[in-house]
């Protein structure tokens, strides 16, 4: 089976998703996590997936933290990388080593409401929709080519928080459905 590194922040609950999606055509050999008490370190260790816990703050730079990430994947033979709120830009060690095997989730129908926050940023816009994107990440922030969309509507009587829980749900079975596309053809 292919092997697949999933990097995540916080919560977990796309790691979650993936984990719980039903026959994949890959196994998800590793977690990388930059935060060593995010939720989603107990989550992998719950499913019996290995981690690799980082702080940031303890290399010199991004390319030093990125180098050990490589290697330890490397190692592995890890192939693709799905970011699920992984909460830093990668830099070109991390880029470099997975072009094109390197997609990630984004809480918005880009190219609306990029970068930090876009759940936040699309409620403030008073828009009638927003969305779910999949696409493989590239050197910008949240610009890359493509994979998957769908829309989600925003409603009058919403709030920020139960306009997420709608955002969240679509992508637990986006993600995850896109993953398994993409395997299959690549
Ligand atoms: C998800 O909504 C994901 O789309 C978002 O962070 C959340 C992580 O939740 N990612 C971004 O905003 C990336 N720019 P989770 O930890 O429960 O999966």
């Amino acid at each position: 089976k292919v092997k697949a590194a999933v990097f995540a922040s916080g919560t977990g609950s796309n790691f979650q998703a993936i984990m719980e999606a039903g026959p994949m055509p890959c196994e998800i050999a590793v977690l990388v996590c930059d935060q060593p008490e995010a939720p989603v370190i107990e989550k992998a260790e719950a499913f019996g997936v290995p981690v690799f816990s980082f702080r940031a703050k303890n290399y010199a730079s991004k390319e030093h933290y990125e180098r050990e990430i490589v290697s330890r994947l490397e190692e592995l033979g890890v192939e693709w990388i799905f970011l699920a709120g992984y909460m830093r830009i990668c830099g070109p060690t991390l880029l470099q080593a997975y072009t094109d095997r390197m997609i990630n989730i984004h809480p918005s129908l880009l190219p609306a409401f990029p970068g930090k926050d876009a759940i936040g940023q699309a409620f403030q816009a008073n828009v009638e929709a927003t969305g779910v994107t999949v696409h493989y990440v590239d050197e910008g922030i949240d610009t890359g080519p493509i994979i998957a969309q769908q829309e989600v509507p925003v409603m009058p009587d919403d709030s920020e928080g139960t306009l997420k829980k709608r955002i969240q749900a679509v992508e637990h079975q986006l993600y995850p459905a896109a993953i398994k596309e993409l395997i299959l053809i690549k």
